[in-house]
Formats: C-alpha cells, sequence, structure tokens
C-alpha cells in the first residue's frame, strides 16, 4: 500500500488519551493515504520501502503536529460590527442593558438583514482565513442574525457555501430562538411560535442546520419556551445544543440534558446537580472566555465540578460582533488557561478531540487516529504547550485539509519534493534541511 503523503521525525499530540497530550510522541511518524490517517506511529518502524513509496515525504524535523483546530461555537456571519457597544461598555453600560435598549443582539440582526447574500459571504471569508491561519480545519457557524425565516437561510447557506469554497469543514447550527426581534417585542412566546412552525421546519426542509442552538438565560429565553423549540427539532432529527449560565442559572443544563444535547455553552453559572445531568447525558461543556473577558464577568465557570464529574470539556471562541469579537481559537485557549485555570493539556483536547464531540464528529476528527480524516496542523515548536504559552507568535506552519497541503508557510511541502522521483523525496527534504 503506497502512502499519499508520510510525515516523519515529528512530535505528534495525538490527542487519543484524555487527557494526554503534555507528552508528545518523539520521533513520531504519520501516514495518509486518500484523505485519512492511514498509520500512525514511530518513524524508525517505518521501512525503506514504505518511505519510498510514498508519493510525498516531509521530515518535519521534530516540529509538534496536532489534529486540526476545531472551534465550536462560532457566530461568524454577521454585518456591521458593535465596536460602539465595546466603548460603551468600558464606559460602564452592561451588556444587557445595551441590548434591552434595542442594541446588542438586535443591532446586528438590523445590520444583517439589510446585507446580502454575497455581502455577508464576502466579510465573513477574512475572518475565517484568521482561524483559518491558525491551523483550525473544522468550524461550527450559527445563525441567529435574523430572527425571520429569509436571512436566518440566508445565514446558514452563506455557512454552508464556504465549505465549498474553503478548506474547511463547516457545522451549521440554526440559532432562530437567539433573542425576541423587535417585532415579537414583549412576546416571546409568539416568536417562539413562529420559530417552531415557521422558521425551523424550512431550515429542516432546505438541510441547512445540522443542529439547532438556542438561549436559556437572564436575559435570554426560558427554559419552558426552548423546551418547545427542542422538541421541534427533536421531530425533525436535529441534535440540539444550548447557550447557557451566561448571566444566571434559569433551568438551562437539565433541559439540555433531557434532550441529549451535544453541548451546553458558556456555563459560568452552573451548579453540581447540573454537571451531573450533563454528564449523564454525555453533554460537552463548551467554555467561551473571549465572553466573559470581554464582558468582564467575574464568576468563572466551575471547571472543579466539571471535572469532578468528568464533563468533557471544550474551548471556542464564540466568536461573534458583540461579547466575543475574537478570531483566534489559540488566544481563547490561552485565556481558558489563564482565566479559567484549565490546564494545557485541557485546553488542547478542548479545542480537537473534545471540540469534535461537542460536534457530534468525535468519530472522524478531533484525533490522530488511523481512520480519522487528515485534517492536521503543523507547529513551529516541539511541545503542545508552546501553542498555549505565547501569544500573537504566528506558530502554524502548515495545515493538511482531508489529505492534502493546503497551507505550507514554511516550505515543509515544497513541490520540488512532489517532483521527485518516487524514493528520493525523504532524501530531497534532507538535503534542504541541512
Ligand atoms: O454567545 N449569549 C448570547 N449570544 C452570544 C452573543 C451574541 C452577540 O452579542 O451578538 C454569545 O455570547
Ligand atoms: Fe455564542
Amino acid at each position: 500500500l503506497a502512502f499519499d503523503l508520510l510525515l516523519l521525525n515529528a512530535s505528534l499530540l495525538p490527542m487519543s488519551a484524555t487527557p494526554g497530550c503534555a507528552t508528545a510522541m518523539r520521533d513520531g511518524a504519520l501516514a495518509i493515504a486518500n484523505g485519512r490517517i492511514e498509520w500512525v506511529g514511530r518513524t524508525d518502524a517505518l521501512t525503506d520501502e514504505q518511505i519510498g513509496s510514498a508519493r510525498q515525504v516531509a521530515d518535519l524535523r521534530g516540529r509538534c503536529v496536532t489534529p486540526g483546530l476545531i472551534d465550536c461555537h462560532t457566530h461568524l456571519v454577521y454585518a456591521g460590527n458593535r465596536a460602539n457597544e465595546f466603548a460603551m461598555r468600558l464606559a460602564g453600560a452592561s451588556y444587557l442593558e445595551i441590548a434591552q435598549a434595542g442594541g446588542g443582539i438586535r443591532s446586528t440582526v438590523r445590520a444583517t438583514r439589510a446585507a446580502s447574500e454575497a455581502e455577508l459571504r464576502d466579510s465573513v471569508a477574512p475572518r475565517l482565513e484568521n482561524l483559518l491561519a491558525e491551523g483550525v480545519t473544522t468550524i461550527e457557524i450559527k445563525s441567529g442574525y435574523g430572527l425571520d425565516r429569509d436571512t436566518e437561510m440566508r445565514m446558514l447557506r452563506v455557512a454552508r457555501s464556504l465549505g465549498g469554497s474553503i478548506p474547511v469543514d463547516v457545522v451549521t447550527s440554526f440559532l432562530g430562538a437567539h433573542t425576541v426581534p423587535e417585532e415579537y417585542a414583549g412576546n416571546p412566546d409568539r416568536y417562539i411560535d413562529f420559530v417552531c412552525r415557521d422558521a425551523l421546519p424550512a431550515v429542516a426542509a432546505a438541510g441547512l442546520a445540522d443542529a439547532v442552538d438556542g438561549w436559556v438565560d437572564p436575559g435570554g429565553f426560558t427554559a419552558e419556551q426552548i423546551r418547545r423549540l427542542f422538541t421541534v427539532a427533536r421531530s425533525h432529527g436535529l441534535r440540539v445544543k444550548l447557550h447557557t449560565g451566561q448571566f444566571g442559572t434559569v433551568g438551562g443544563p437539565p433541559l439540555a440534558a433531557e434532550f441529549e444535547a451535544l453541548s451546553c455553552d458558556h456555563l459560568e453559572h452552573l451548579s453540581e446537580d447540573d454537571c451531573v445531568a450533563m454528564a449523564k447525558a454525555g453533554t460537552v461543556a463548551v467554555l467561551l472566555p473571549g465572553a466573559f473577558y470581554y464582558l468582564r464577568e467575574t464568576k468563572k465557570p466551575p471547571v472543579d465540578l466539571l471535572r469532578k464529574h468528568r464533563v468533557p470539556i471544550a474551548v471556542s471562541t464564540d466568536s461573534n460582533p458583540g461579547s466575543s469579537p475574537i478570531q483566534s481559537l489559540l488566544l481563547t485557549m490561552n485565556m481558558a488557561c489563564v482565566l479559567f485555570g484549565l490546564t494545557p493539556d485541557e485546553a488542547l483536547a478542548g479545542a480537537t478531540s473534545i471540540a469534535a464531540r461537542a460536534l457530534g464528529l468525535q468519530d472522524r476528527k478531533g484525533k490522530l487516529a488511523s481512520g480519522f480524516d487528515a485534517d492536521i496542523a503543523v507547529w513551529d515548536c516541539q511541545q503542545g504547550v508552546e501553542l498555549i504559552y505565547a501569544l500573537g507568535t504566528r506558530p502554524c506552519l502548515a495545515v493538511i485539509k482531508a489529505g492534502r497541503v493546503v497551507r505550507d508557510r514554511a516550505g515543509l511541502f515544497t513541490s520540488d519534493d512532489a517532483a521527485a522521483p518516487r524514493g528520493s523525496a525523504a532524501a530531497a527534504n534532507h538535503n534542504r534541511a541541512s
């Protein structure tokens, strides 16, 4: 069997044990065929013949190799920005006060409704590029700035279309129940009726959503309102997830657990009973330190309780124009450690294997293991902790997506190797290295 691509002498962080990325596998090798990881092991376990017959070989000389990063919670498709609200909050206004005065999510809804599909696509591409430059290969994108049927569907179509033109896998979530739009002000139940009877069925029929999301919190919807939404989601065969516990405790996690939600997200306000329910349901806790940071919150998610009850912990940017205008998953992983007390191991797992689980992709993504998708990042460091430790260093050297080299900033995979006769690729790489 000939490999399409062989990585040699890498410090591999396979993320296949949980946790277990502290120690990289030294002198690791990884073989790719047909877009999948075929084999993972030690370089010296490979025969000369295996190396010689590979179509392309790269000697990584000790550099770290991880699964491609996964950003499992973003609101990347939107129009406009809310820099003015950032300034208002710095001057003392709170996020919920701004929302109650018609700003917040509603302000982005006004801008997004006014934007064409092409305008939305043009504005999201550079945001996505910023994430991909840091080794992200899979991203979840939510709707939730339309809050009418057509704009919600437009957002989801834009999100879906990105995966076709950019080397990234996009998973979509329908977030019609993000907030009550202006035209339903004071009538949250009537708005939920609309979402359940009109918007969600249309989104489901068009196959535009992989999951259904909502917001249960003070300032958001009640658990009873979202129960109706989740019941309709289930009737369409869609998994659910929930924004909850950002500002208070109003019954989000138990509801999510009852519906075997993929994830509960935010969770600064979370009880021990909530953790037990989530653990039992297999629901992932997605921590969003960017929103905590930007809103200058002080209450942290109870990481000790999550650990105690073995609730899997993911970390995500929550990239959005209001509470978390962040387009860096590495920065977010650093924040998860510095602000929330995650270990670097937990943060790495939280942006790879556990993030995959939050998207229901744990059998295909987030690990370097045979049979998994060959989505891989190569880093300018020797140990995983270096990815979390420094800020602003642009450590991602190369990205492989579905077995194809899609980014190669340091010429690790330059094509004179690919063009060289079979058998000499490894030698060519060694020559250039010296
Ligand atoms: O995840 N909490 C609700 N939703 C978003 C904020 C969206 C916005 O402010 O535009 C969040 O933080
Ligand atoms: Fe969010």
